[in-house]
């Protein structure tokens, strides 16, 4: 799809090679990282993920699957993909350095070539902003709780105008159907004998492969 629009507005090929590599290497590494985190909470919090069951099960119901017009309602899911974020911190910076102009910031004047890191991550443990911020709780990400906050105080995607992530929506749209589609079907559990280390970089990994156990919804399901 991506490709159609690109040959559609006559990109050149150069230009459609650069952007497609930068879209799966963007795409792949972030959305792979932001599950495994997602599902390893999940299996940490049973209460959440007994209130994603619910929610997942009642806005599929219809269709049995995620589509664009229900994947809007899986409000406590996002909650829980944005808590994920914020706990994980699967994009901890972005960088940015202007080649040509000086540039004046809060009173500062930094000249043309300077790296800039907009450490993006480092509000997020912040107890001014998120009381108790080493729990896991997506009720911070409640509608309510969103509209009394900075908005600038969550900008896991980036914030800076034309350079913000491209891939957002499309980012919460896959990680909501995944999610969705799993819990749907499966109970997720933790195996103690396994923590999660995250190693920091320009995306966060876990150190070490994560381990959960899956059990069947099967039987729930056909019951209800
Ligand atoms: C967990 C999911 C993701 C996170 C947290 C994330 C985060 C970010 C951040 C923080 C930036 C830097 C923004 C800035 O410089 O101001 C960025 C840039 C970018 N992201 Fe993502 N991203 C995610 C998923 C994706 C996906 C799914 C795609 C593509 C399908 C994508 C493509 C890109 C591209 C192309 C850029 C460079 C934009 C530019 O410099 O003009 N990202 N992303």
């Amino acid at each position: 799809m991506l490709v159609d629009v690109m040959i559609e507005n006559n990109i050149p090929d150069d230009v459609m090679q650069g952007d497609a590599m930068t879209y799966i290497i963007g795409g792949f590494h972030t959305i792979g990282n932001w599950l495994v985190f997602a599902l390893h909470f999940v299996s940490m919090y049973p209460e959440v993920q007994d209130r994603m069951y619910q929610e997942v099960k009642k806005v599929l119901f219809d269709t049995g699957k995620v589509i664009p017009s229900n994947v809007a309602q899986l409000v406590y899911t996002r909650q829980v993909m944005e808590e994920t974020l914020r706990m994980g911190l699967i994009a901890p910076y972005a960088s940015r350095y202007d080649d040509e102009n000086d540039v004046t910031l809060g009173g500062y004047v930094i000249p043309h070539g300077t790296p800039i890191i907009q450490a993006l991550g480092v509000g997020y443990s912040d107890p001014s902003i998120w009381p108790n911020p080493d729990k896991f709780d997506p009720d911070r990400f409640s509608p309510e709780k969103v509209a009394e906050r900075h908005p600038y105080s969550f900008q896991p995607f980036g914030f800076a105008g034309n350079r913000k992530c491209p891939g957002y929506r499309f980012a919460y749209a896959q990680v909501a159907t995944v999610l969705a589609n799993i819990l749907l079907k499966f109970q997720v559990h933790h195996v103690d004998c396994f923590g999660v280390k995250a190693m920091y970089g320009i995306i966060t990994t876990p150190e070490d492969e994560v381990w959960l156990t899956l059990t069947s919804r099967f039987d729930e399901n056909k019951e209800e």
